[in-house]
């Protein structure tokens, strides 16, 4: 007999059957209800997997004991509904940090190596080659250094680039520069060559990649951002590369997704656009961090990446 439901909300109705081979397989002892089948026995769901619930639906499962976001940001729950004892674990799983890891790699890859503007050279059909410092001479800055961060400071690392982060708070990681906190803000810019951004969306962060924080990245920097639009100040970043203070931008998140069709990014020469792909581990991957997750708080062991409200992330 099914012990406790799981309702998913992630990837749409087509996407239930299999979430529910991974639990079955993971969790035997529960049953896995898709979203708009949950209505009808909303006392029986213990647990909820979900990207971007209504808001107010949450709270109509009275008997809810724990939240988990099949992403790793949480900004998709902001909701004041959202019940408030019942705990949030962001997404954890191993193959989510190797997949920013992956986008990271490959994105400030592209722009030391110039591919940016080779791109751009191809569709204008000039052959023509560009300065290119080897790795030692570049200096990349990670903004965040969480779970994500870090795999990607680290990955980058490896290259031999001058690696530099800023967090919230102090950190220490082998090989990394580590700035932390509003003072630290500036003097990680001033050195930031090519800038990656993986911030929680927060008050705080806000609109942090604007006009006066991209002034202080030295001429020439490039951008990176797979975190959230709400991040960047678009039309101060427009400007900045209209005005060639900034030579490059590989964009994965957007003020408004998916990104409009009369958006100036869609035809910038120096703009390279994924459609918030950066870190997309698959359904096993994240099913097997769920389980793990319920599994620990079934024996009230503390949670991984609990969503913290104070923090906002
Ligand atoms: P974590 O919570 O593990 O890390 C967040 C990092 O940001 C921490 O280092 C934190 O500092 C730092 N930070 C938060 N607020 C501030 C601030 N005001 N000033 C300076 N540093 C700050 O998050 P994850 O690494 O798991 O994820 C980061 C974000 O990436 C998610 O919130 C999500 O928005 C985005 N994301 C994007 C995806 C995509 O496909 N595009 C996929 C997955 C996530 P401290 O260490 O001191 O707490
Ligand atoms: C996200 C995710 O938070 O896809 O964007 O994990």
């Amino acid at each position: 007999m099914a012990l406790a439901v799981i309702v998913v909300k992630s990837g749409g109705a087509a996407a239930v059957p299999d979430w529910q081979r991974h639990f079955a397989a993971l969790l035997p002892r529960f049953r896995v209800v898709g979203w708009d089948d949950a209505g009808a026995a909303p006392e029986a769901v213990t647990h909820a997997v979900v990207w971007a619930p209504e808001p107010g639906r949450l709270a109509k499962f009275p008997n809810l004991k724990l939240i988990l976001s099949s992403g790793a940001g949480v900004d998709h729950l902001a909701d004041p509904a959202l019940p408030k004892h019942v705990p949030v674990v962001r997404m954890g799983a191993p193959e989510a940090v190797a997949r920013m890891a992956e986008h990271v790699t490959l994105s400030v890859l592209y722009h030391h190596r110039n591919w940016h503007r080779f791109a751009d050279q191809q569709r204008r059909r000039v052959w023509a080659e560009c300065d290119n410092p080897e790795a030692p001479a570049r200096r990349v800055g990670i903004m965040g250094l969480g779970q994500l961060g870090t795999g990607a400071a680290l990955a980058v690392a490896k290259f031999g680039f001058q690696v530099a982060g800023w967090s919230r708070t102090p950190k220490a990681l082998p090989g990394i520069q580590c700035f932390a906190g509003p003072r630290g803000l500036a003097p990680f810019l001033k050195r930031t060559d090519i800038l990656v951004c993986v911030l929680p969306a927060t008050p705080e962060t806000d609109r942090i990649i604007n006009a006066v924080n991209l002034a202080l990245l030295p001429r020439g920097a490039t951008v990176i951002n797979a975190a959230r639009g709400s991040l960047v100040h678009e039309a101060d970043l427009l400007a900045a590369l209209d005005s060639g203070h900034i030579t490059g931008a590989a964009l994965d998140v957007f003020e408004t997704e998916p990104l409009p069709e009369a958006s100036p990014f869609w035809t910038h020469p120096l703009v390279t656009i994924t459609p918030h792909v950066a870190s997309f581990p698959g359904r096993a991957a994240r099913a097997k961090f769920c389980a793990g997750v319920i599994e620990a708080h079934a024996r009230g062991e503390n949670l991984p990446n609990l969503f913290d409200a104070a923090r906002g992330y």
